[in-house]
C-alpha cells in the first residue's frame, strides 16, 4: 500500500512540453490514495487543458493569484499551509528562475515562495536550456535553500535534441514522492470507530445521554488516519470539529449507531463511544408535562453495539474500552472475553472524561501494556501502534 494514502498533495505545472506528462502523475498520485489539488501556470496551460487535470484530480484546478473569489475560496497562503508536499512537474526554466529570484507574480511561484514544508521541482527542458549557467545557478540557489530537485532524465527530446533535461517518467516521481512518508502502521486497512456519546429521546425535547466528550475516539480517528488506515467515524453528537481525510457518519441514538457500523464494515473496529446501555421503553411524541409528583421511567436495554459487531463475519479485529471508576483491571480482561474481544483499553471513568489528558491500560489474549499518562493525541498514536503491532504478528 502506498506511503500517499490520505496525504495532501499539491502538483503544480509549468510550462513545458512535457506537461502532458503531468496528467498521467496526477492519476497515480490519485490512485496512490492522495488527494491532490493542481495549480497551473499560464505557460502550463498552453500546453494542456484545466479541464483534463480538473477531470483527473476530481477538483477544481488553481490558476490564479490575482483573483478575488478564487483567493477567497483557498488563497494561496492556504494551499502552501494545506499540502504535506508539493511537487512542481514540469519545473520549466522560467519557472525556477522565479522561484531562485523570489518572484511571486504568478500563484504557483507565490505558494511555493510561501511554503515551509516539503518542496520538489522536477525540472524539464531543452538540453541547451538546462546547461545554461543562468539555469545551473538558479538550481545551485533552490538546491541550498532545501528544495528537491527531482531529475531531469537524459535522452532525446521532443525538439529533436539528446541530452540532459527531460522530464522524470511519472512512474519514478511517484516513487519519490512517495520516499517522502514513511508507510504508516496501518496502511491498506479500514477502519471504522465509534465515538462520543449516544442520546435516548424521552419525548421531542429531552434526552438521555452522558458525560463523554468524544475527544479519545476523534483523537484515535486521528491516529488511524496518519498511519494510513481508510477510517469512518461514527459519531454521537460532540462539540468537537470534524477531523478531515476521513468519512464521517453522525448519529444520535445507540440504535442508529448500530445501524452505522454494519453499513460499513472494516478490518479494524474500535468502539470508543459512551454508548448508552438502556433507552426509554416509550419515545413519547409530545412534550411531557410537569404534572406528577413522581415521574417513573421505564428503560430498555440497547443492543451491545460492540459484541454485535465481534460477532458479525469476517470479524473484524476488534477492539473495545471499559470506562471504570474500580477494579478496572478485572472487569477489562472480563469484558475482553466475553464480548470476545482482541484488545480492551481500560481507563478510569472520572479521570477520562472530558479531559484532554488520559492513561489506559491495554490487555489483550496473552498480554497487556500501560500506556502512561499523556495527551489523547499521544496517547492515541500509541494505541494505534499497538493495534498495529498485535495485526503484524497475528499476520
Ligand atoms: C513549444 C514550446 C515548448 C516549450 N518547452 C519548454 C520546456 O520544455 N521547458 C521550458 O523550461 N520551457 C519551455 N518552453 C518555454 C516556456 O513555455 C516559456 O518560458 C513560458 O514562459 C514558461 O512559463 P511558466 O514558467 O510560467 O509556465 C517552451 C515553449 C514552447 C513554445
Amino acid at each position: 500500500m502506498s506511503s500517499l494514502r490520505n496525504k495532501r498533495l499539491i502538483l503544480g505545472l509549468s510550462g513545458g512540453i512535457a506537461a502532458y506528462k503531468a496528467a498521467e502523475l496526477c492519476r497515480l498520485f490519485i490512485k496512490a490514495g492522495a488527494e491532490v489539488k493542481v495549480v497551473m501556470t499560464e505557460g502550463a496551460q498552453a500546453f494542456i487543458t484545466p479541464m483534463t487535470l480538473q477531470a483527473l484530480s476530481g477538483q477544481r484546478v488553481h490558476t490564479s493569484l490575482l483573483d478575488a473569489e478564487a483567493e477567497a475560496a483557498m488563497g494561496h497562503i492556504e494551499l502552501a499551509r494545506w499540502a504535506d508536499l508539493i511537487v512542481v512537474a514540469p519545473a520549466s526554466a522560467s519557472f525556477i528562475a522565479r522561484l531562485a529570484k523570489g518572484d511571486a507574480s504568478d500563484l504557483l511561484s507565490a505558494l511555493c515562495l510561501a511554503r515551509r514544508g516539503p518542496l520538489a521541482i522536477a525540472p524539464a527542458m531543452n538540453q541547451a536550456m538546462w546547461g545554461n549557467a543562468a539555469t545551473a545557478a538558479n538550481l545551485d540557489t533552490l538546491r541550498q535553500r532545501g528544495i528537491a530537485l527531482w531529475g531531469p532524465d537524459s535522452g532525446a527530446q521532443a525538439c529533436g535534441d539528446v541530452g540532459l533535461g527531460r522530464l522524470l517518467e511519472p512512474a519514478a516521481l511517484l516513487a519519490l514522492a512517495e520516499g517522502c512518508f514513511e508507510s504508516g502502521v496501518l496502511a491498506g486497512l479500514t477502519l471504522t470507530l465509534t465515538a462520543g456519546p449516544t442520546r435516548e429521546a424521552l419525548d421531542p425535547v429531552r434526552y438521555l445521554s452522558n458525560h463523554s466528550s468524544g475527544k479519545m475516539g476523534y483523537a484515535l480517528a486521528e491516529a488511524a488516519v496518519q498511519a494510513g488506515a481508510s477510517v469512518t467515524l461514527i459519531s454521537g453528537p460532540t462539540a468537537l470539529a470534524v477531523p478531515e481525510r476521513l468519512r464521517f457518519v453522525p448519529v444520535e441514538s445507540a440504535a442508529e449507531m448500530l445501524r452505522a457500523c454494519q453499513e460499513y464494515p472494516a478490518d479494524i473496529f474500535i468502539g470508543v463511544a459512551a454508548v448508552a446501555d438502556y433507552r426509554p421503553a416509550e419515545n413519547v411524541p409530545y412534550k411531557i408535562k410537569k404534572e406528577q409528583e413522581m415521574l417513573s421511567l421505564n428503560l430498555l436495554r440497547n443492543p451491545d453495539i460492540l459484541a454485535t459487531i465481534a460477532a458479525s463475519s469476517p470479524k473484524p479485529f476488534c477492539v473495545g474500552f471499559a470506562a471504570e471508576t474500580h477494579d478496572l483491571a478485572q472487569y477489562a480482561r472480563a469484558k475482553l472475553r466475553s464480548k470476545n474481544l482482541d484488545l480492551i483499553f481500560a481507563n478510569d471513568a472520572a479521570a477520562t472524561f472530558g479531559s484532554d489528558e488520559a492513561e489506559v491500560l491495554a490487555f489483550w489474549n496473552d498480554g497487556e501494556l500501560r500506556l502512561e499518562r499523556a495527551s489523547k493525541t499521544q496517547l492515541a498514536r500509541g494505541m494505534i501502534r499497538l493495534i498495529g503491532e498485535l495485526l503484524a504478528r497475528r499476520a
